[in-house]
């Protein structure tokens, strides 16, 4: 039988499969989140996030070293607060001496290269757990603003390397980007969570931090699942605002978002796997219904060829780890 063209030919051996392979993972393409607490000697493990931890900021050393070593060169830091220190304005997230801004530094300390960027959202510090200030049961958009540049300032002087507003709060990027521009913060970058959708996927990072909503749920701010083209409208919106990096989020569902995004933009798109992603995975493979490292793999190169520059993602460790 004459059959021209052959596509299995490309397929035919590993050498190449390898040759002609359109996408590939390596340690760049990671942001490593972090998850860091009040305490001395503490390394607990996040109960619906199996093999992932909190860190107290004597262990967080350690970890820092472990992470560059792998040749992961960025992190993105949360921080869990004490629920003593939460009011409705997350005032403690100005703090000078807070838990974020030590732990800035202290990784500065340990590995002075290492990019950090940081969490700029109320959530928390809140003692609602909402990501802006709550007035009459809804969380106000433009006061919220001012706090979260003010945020972004203190992160910026422990020295962050790129600030992450997470908020979905209409002009936050602008009102961040004029606040480090005036106080001579002109190459702190920003890399906004543009198109962030109000997803039940989040449920394991809201044990992790205690920082679940207590009414209500973020459907006032993150945007509607149901919603493709919003994504785009928002985005635009926070690259004019100055957004240097922009994010889609979560991950795996929304991969036509990040194609979207990626085809609107000229800066770099960014994707976060979330933790009730990571959870999923992590479950299934606990049972032995999934393998854990096929099916990981499998979804973060889904998110390269989506039009991913870089990924936020729990499994950064795991995925350095299996490619060496
Ligand atoms: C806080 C924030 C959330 C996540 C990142 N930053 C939770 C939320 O918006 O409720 C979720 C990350 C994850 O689930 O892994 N604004």
């Amino acid at each position: 039988m004459l059959q021209i063209r052959r596509n299995r030919r490309l397929r035919t051996h590993n050498a190449i499969r390898s040759l002609v392979r359109e996408n590939v993972l390596t340690p760049n393409d990671f942001l490593v989140p972090l998850f860091v607490v009040e305490g001395h000697q503490i390394k607990e493990e996040i109960a619906s996030m199996p093999s992932y931890y909190r860190f107290s900021l004597d262990l967080l050393r350690s970890e820092i070293r472990e992470i560059w070593a792998m040749g992961l060169k960025a992190v993105l830091l949360f921080v869990k607060v004490p629920d003593a220190l939460k009011d409705n304005k997350g005032t403690e997230a100005l703090n000078a001496d807070g838990l974020m801004q030590r732990a800035i530094k202290t990784i500065k300390e340990v590995a002075p290269d290492m990019l950090i960027m940081t969490d700029v959202a109320l959530d928390p510090y809140s003692s609602y757990g909402h990501d802006g200030v709550v007035e009459n049961g809804y969380v106000i958009n433009d006061a919220t603003c001012e706090i979260l540049a003010q945020m972004s300032l203190s992160h910026a002087q422990a020295g962050a390397d790129f600030v992450a507003p997470s908020d979905m709060m209409d002009g936050r990027i602008l009102a961040i980007r004029e606040l480090l521009e005036k106080e001579n913060f002109k190459n702190t970058g920003i890399m906004s969570y543009s198109a962030k959708y109000a997803s039940s996927f989040y449920g394991p990072f809201r044990d992790a931090l205690d920082s679940a909503p207590g009414f209500g749920d973020k459907k006032t701010y993150q945007m509607d699942f149901s919603n493709r083209r919003e994504a785009v409208k928002e985005t635009l919106i926070d690259v004019e605002e100055g957004a240097d990096i922009v994010m889609v989020k979560p991950g795996l569902c929304y991969l036509d978002i990040v194609r979207d995004v990626k085809e609107a933009v000229d800066v770099p798109v960014a994707v976060y796997q979330v933790s009730g992603e990571y959870a999923m995975l992590k479950a299934a493979a606990e049972k032995g219904w999934l393998d854990h490292d096929a099916v990981m793999m499998e979804q973060l190169i889904a998110f390269k060829r989506a039009g991913a520059d870089m990924i936020a993602s729990y499994f950064a460790k795991d995925v350095v780890r299996l490619l060496k």
